[in-house]
């Protein structure tokens, strides 16, 4: 029997990603998004019931028509614009993932709780489920936070909920404030390639169809309680992943500019993903695969990033990198 789905955060990156693979095994899904500057109903995808909402505003949620389960993708969701204002995202990260418990214990549905390797902050050796949570940046923060509203009404209240936490996710359409998004598109627009500090940040990169079907999986069939970690162990510098895409992109190599570091900044993440392996879930794509596909997608769809680099953005990128780039 098909599941019907409330994807929160449905028209943003990996939400979005998420809805498409729902409808193509003949699920439906009720996408609910409050349409922030990440937000593009575009990106909502076609057989999918489109609400524009605050996940934080309970009657909103109760307003939408029945559904058998919610994922939780809404979320203010970058690390530097959560240092420049945090208020933001203790209300969508918490607050809204307070609401969602709420709603998914009244109505008798699971919740899925997608959430980050973040929590952990920086880490030396792989971090498991069980680590301490060392959030470092406002956004971190909010998301632990997030995390543990769920985990207290299972413990409380016996909701259904289980939460996955994903390593760095990259592919298409995910918004061009984000490393990879970023330097691909000012790589092709012959635009500088802001690298913080010395550039020797390691990140464990995750292919969004990969992170979206460990999602999948633990909506069918993750226990009530559990945390999930979603990582390939494919670890790179930040560096190394920036001349990649001066290669892909066949832009100059004197566009890469180290600039001054973000403040807070984790210096590794690393995940213990050994648990959702034991559930079947396996990355079907490598980094290098996966970055060339996407450095394609953006050369191919200029019409879907151009129009975002304009009006807000242009401000947050003005207040976040005019100064360190002069
Ligand atoms: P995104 O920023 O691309 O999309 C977030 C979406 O949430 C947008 O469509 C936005 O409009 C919507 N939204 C924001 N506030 C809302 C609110 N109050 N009510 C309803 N909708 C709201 O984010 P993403 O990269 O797709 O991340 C999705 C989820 O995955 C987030 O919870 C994030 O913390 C988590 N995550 C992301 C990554 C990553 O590398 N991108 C890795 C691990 C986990
Ligand atoms: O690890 C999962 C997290 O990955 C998600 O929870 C977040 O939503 C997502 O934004 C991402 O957080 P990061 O801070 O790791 O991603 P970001 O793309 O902002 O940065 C990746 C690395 O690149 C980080 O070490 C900072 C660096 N960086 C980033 C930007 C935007 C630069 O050197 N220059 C930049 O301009």
């Amino acid at each position: 029997m098909p599941v019907r789905v409330l994807v929160t955060g449905g028209a943003g990156f990996i939400g979005s990603h998420f809805a498409e693979r729902l409808l193509a095994v003949g699920d439906d899904a009720i996408v609910l998004d409050k349409l922030t500057y990440a937000g593009k109903e575009g990106n909502v995808p076609k057989g999918a019931v489109f609400v524009r909402g605050d996940i934080a505003v309970k009657e909103t949620v109760d307003a939408v028509p029945e559904f058998d389960a919610i994922v939780n993708f809404a979320a203010e969701t970058h690390v530097d614009r959560s240092i420049l204002g945090p208020h933001d995202f203790a209300r969508t990260d918490v607050l809204g993932a307070l609401v969602l418990a709420e709603v998914a214990r009244e109505r008798g549905v699971r919740l899925v709780q997608v959430s980050t390797d973040e929590v952990y902050g920086d880490v030396v050796e792989p971090a498991r489920e069980d680590a301490t949570l060392r959030p470092s940046s406002p956004y971190s923060a909010s998301k632990a936070g997030g995390d543990l509203q769920v985990l207290a009404a299972v413990r409380t209240y016996g909701i259904d909920a289980c939460i996955t936490r994903g390593s760095n996710t990259y592919g298409p359409r995910q918004f061009p404030e984000k490393l990879i998004p970023l330097f691909v598109t000012n790589a092709l627009d012959g635009e500088p390639l802001p690298l913080y500090g010395d550039g020797r940040q390691v990140r464990d990169w995750l292919h969004v169809e990969d992170h979206c079907a460990a999602i999948e999986l633990v909506l069918r069939t993750g226990e009530s309680g559990e945390l999930y970690n979603v990582g390939t162990g494919d670890q790179r510098e930040n560096v190394d992943v920036a001349q990649s895409i001066l290669e892909l992109t066949e832009a100059d190599p004197a566009l890469l500019r180290r600039v001054d570091d973000r403040p807070g900044h984790d210096r590794r993440y690393s995940l213990d993903a050994s648990k959702i392996r034991t559930l079947g879930w396996e990355p079907k794509r490598s980094f290098d695969e996966g970055l060339e596909d996407t450095v394609q997608w953006y050369r191919e769809n200029r019409s879907w990033w151009e129009p975002l680099k304009s009006g807000e953005y242009r401000a947050y990128y003005e207040r976040q990198y005019a100064e360190r780039l002069r």
